[in-house]
């Protein structure tokens, strides 16, 4: 197992740029499986997820090929449809090979994923998802599994208790390109990841509509084609790179951060003070000494994304006052709380919400990761410390940055990853 040593205090300055998108590339890659041949994606990061998704891939049957970026699913060779518990427990997102399994084969069996450690994360509007699209669903030893001769289009209204499931959209979608008749979303996610896979499905010669609306339209067609596909950057990694600049008290510019989807981020940093500056393809944050509180409600987009949460609130926790962070998406989504409270911080958690009362300083400590953001807000408070941060267990910082240590060091930061 890997840790972080960072030597905090050192004020970042410089320009990185952002990784391909984790959560946009992840529901793409089993969409390969709508297609015979080789599908291509391009600008893939090298993160643990996708060395995942890939293995799901790989189980089912796919060629699977990764060099430099380039992502190769050939699923010429697919021969099995079961997604097996030994890789799905590892990440949630391979439920999303159950709609393109059930769309392309007439049956696909995957393994529950089961909670997180930030809460429970059901899956009942994928099955709901399914169940519309005619398919019998029926929960075996701890396996969906789920069934059709042939799927029918139909109108689905996809929201959970928190809104919008990401997820559910991007199965149902992807299993409705391949159904007789027309499909129709209503209260579909509305991220623009939920976009960038039907851009992809599109050029495969899906007939879709309405993506980035609220409901989503799909015409169901014979078959689809495989194709080459860049997806979009990653907004979250960007996100986190801007605030560990801000954190560290410097000045960091981010290629590939995308203003529109970051806005309530952004208006969140500006209401702490943070000078920020963008152009077509990049945004700049400069931190100008202590920063102001800031109250921070994360929703479903268009609101503040709730995998920004935990990193803004590394931040928040050395401002002067008091900031209050709610979470709409995840209530019990605090991990980060007790490890950062070890490093200094006045944190305390009441139902979905955290009160933040603003330190002077980080100082160094042994912390450790639990979830991929509680991991980067642990990085974040490390920059900022007085002191050496140890993170452990940075497995799951891994899965969703790519060489992140090396980003920051680029920036001037003191941050080593050493084998424990
Ligand atoms: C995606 C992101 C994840 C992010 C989350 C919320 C990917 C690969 N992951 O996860 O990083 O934190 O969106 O923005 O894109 N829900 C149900 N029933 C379901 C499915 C979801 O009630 O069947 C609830 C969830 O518990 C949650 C909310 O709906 O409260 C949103 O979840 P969802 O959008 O599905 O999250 P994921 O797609 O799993």
């Amino acid at each position: 197992m890997d840790k972080y040593v960072i030597k905090g205090g050192r004020a970042l300055s410089g320009t990185v740029r952002a990784q391909g998108s984790k959560n946009a590339v992840l529901p793409m890659i089993p969409a390969a499986l709508l297609v015979d041949g080789t599908t291509v994606f391009r600008g893939v990061p090298g993160i643990t997820d996708i060395h995942t998704i890939s293995a799901v891939m790989e189980s089912l049957g796919a060629g699977v090929g990764f060099v430099d970026g380039t992502l190769s699913i050939d699923s010429t060779s697919v021969d099995n449809q079961t997604a097996p518990y030994d890789l799905v427990r590892r990440m949630r997102a391979s439920i999303c090979v159950l709609g393109p399994l059930l769309a392309r084969y007439g049956y696909a069996k995957v393994s529950l994923p089961g909670g997180c450690s930030f809460g429970p994360r059901p899956v009942d509007l994928h099955l709901k998802a399914m169940e519309a699209l005619g398919a019998d669903v029926r929960l075996e030893g701890g396996y969906v599994i789920a069934e059709a001769k042939k799927l029918k289009g139909a109108k689905v209204y996809l929201a959970g208790p928190a809104g919008p499931s990401r997820g559910a959209t991007a199965n149902l979608m992807t299993a409705a390109c391949l159904a007789e008749g027309t499909t129709v979303i209503e209260e579909a996610a509305r991220e623009p990841e939920t976009v960038d896979l039907a851009d992809l499905l599109i050029a495969m010669g899906a007939e879709i509509e309405g993506a980035g609306t609220n409901e989503i339209t799909i015409n169901g067609v014979k078959n689809l084609k495989p194709v080459e596909y860049e997806p979009m950057s990653d907004q979250i990694e960007a996100g986190t790179l801007l605030v560990c600049g801000v954190a560290s008290g410097g000045s960091v510019r981010v290629g590939g951060a995308d203003v529109e989807y970051l806005t309530p981020f952004l208006e969140c940093l500006y209401e702490m003070g943070i000078e920020i500056s963008s152009d077509n393809d990049s945004i700049t944050a400069e931190s100008s000494g202590r920063a102001r509180p800031v109250v921070v409600h994360s929703k479903p987009y268009p609101g503040f994304p709730t995998d920004l949460q935990p990193q803004l609130m590394a931040a928040a926790a050395l401002a002067e006052g008091r900031s209050v962070f709610v979470e709409g998406i995840y209530p019990d989504r605090f991990n980060q709380v007790p490890e950062l409270v070890r490093l200094g911080a006045d944190i305390r958690v009441e139902g979905n919400t955290a009160i933040v009362d603003g330190v002077k300083n980080y100082a160094g400590a042994t912390v450790m990761a639990s979830d991929i953001r509680a991991g980067a807000a642990l990085v974040i408070a490390g920059l900022a410390a007085e002191g050496e941060t140890h993170v452990r267990r940075i497995y799951h910082i891994d899965r969703g940055y790519e060489d992140l240590e090396g980003k920051l060091r680029s920036l001037g930061a003191e941050i080593e990853r050493i084998a424990e």
